[in-house]
């Protein structure tokens, strides 16, 4: 009897283990961004969508990023949200699987980015196809009718080819395939054009192209300044989080020194396709000169707010690249079009009423 008594106890507790757990998991509903904590999302698993980029459609956001649960083997997660601080995952939107046969095996997906095409109604991911040493260098498009997906794989390429002064050797083949395509990002201007901006020249310099109607390769024939530019040359600058306020377009970029934090850049230009100007870091106080730690991935404008848009980063950790953290930090421009971006431990969107 004694022994009975025992079992029912041990199965009543490992139930109630169970079910507190699951209803844990559910995660209780957020209200405040806390850059750098794990981040939940709705069934209670932390949020897998590094390198990534938001859209708005239909009053629902979009998260897409890099789910880096497995290190060589990157995958496309899709997150949803009403208020940017609960997301529910939406599911896998792009995975290895889903590139041509011919590259299949061995290639990784880094940095992609989703927009939405209001011309053909498809939703159109590009991001940066990668292989062991980073010499493959190349973009990767795919198309949806749905912002869930599934995506479906159109083409890779290297968009441009430009004769600079090539390096020699150079394992990246530039002479030969066109400019590497590494750390990238899209825009799309208020006329419905898209543009592709992305670090070339072996990461020396970016790119900035604009897309044809379709928004899955660069609208031909290509013109240097005209439809395609070279910016920032022989910089280094990459992880492009490019925006428009009042007719300018902005670019925040990070250094180039792989996962370890450096100081960002802010920079203003009249045409996107250039020239642009740097104004230097737009980050303040302790840890500014180390983006607090964490490297660009995009800047999303605020609904209604035009005056007000939010940073988001990258914590990367090299060493457990799934636990990599996002820091999402609130910016205004004052009077004289300049921003500051200041690290704050908890914030939430009353911060852009005041
Ligand atoms: C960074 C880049 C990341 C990733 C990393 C690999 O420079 O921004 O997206 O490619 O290098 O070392």
């Amino acid at each position: 009897m004694k022994r009975m008594i025992y079992i029912v106890t041990v199965i009543a507790c490992c139930y109630s283990i169970a079910v507190a757990q699951d209803e844990g998991s559910g995660g209780a509903e957020l209200d405040k961004f806390k850059p750098g904590e794990v981040w939940l999302d709705t069934s209670g698993r932390a949020i897998q969508a590094h390198g990534g980029g938001i859209i708005l459609r239909d009053d629902v956001y979009y998260w897409y990023g890099e789910d880096r649960t497995s290190r060589q083997k990157t995958t496309v997660s899709c997150y949803s949200s009403k208020d940017l601080y609960n997301w529910k995952f939406e599911g896998t939107v792009f995975k290895q699987e889903d590139l041509a046969s011919d590259i299949r095996t061995n290639t990784f997906i880094e940095r992609p980015k989703v927009i939405y095409n209001a011309k053909t109604g498809k939703y159109v991911l590009w991001m940066h196809l990668e292989q062991g040493g980073y010499h493959f260098a190349r973009a990767g498009v795919a198309i949806s009718d749905k912002p869930m997906g599934p995506f479906e794989f159109v083409s890779h390429t290297r968009p441009v080819k430009y004769e600079f002064d090539f390096p020699n050797p150079d394992p990246d083949r530039q002479k030969e395939l066109g400019g590497t395509f590494r750390d990238m990002n899209l825009f799309v201007d208020d006329d419905g054009k898209a543009y592709a901006i992305y670090a070339s020249e072996h990461n020396a310099t970016l790119y900035i192209v604009r897309l044809n109607e379709e928004y899955t390769a660069p609208e031909q024939p290509l013109a240097e300044n005209k439809t395609w530019a070279r910016a920032f040359v022989g910089k280094y600058r990459e992880a492009p989080a490019p925006f428009k306020y009042k007719d300018k377009y902005y670019l925040i970029s990070s250094g180039c020194t792989g996962w370890t934090p450096n100081a960002a850049d802010f920079a203003v230009a009249e045409n996107i396709f250039g020239p642009w100007q740097s104004k230097g870091n737009p980050c303040a106080g302790d840890d500014s000169e180390q983006t607090f730690r964490s490297q660009s991935t995009c800047v999303l404008s605020v609904p209604g707010k035009p005056d007000s848009f939010i940073y988001m980063g990258d914590r990367w950790n090299p060493r457990q690249l799934p636990d990599s953290r996002y820091i999402w930090l609130p910016f205004k421009f004052d009077d004289n079009g300049g921003i500051e971006i200041k690290w704050l431990d908890e914030w939430d969107l009353n911060y852009f009423s005041k």
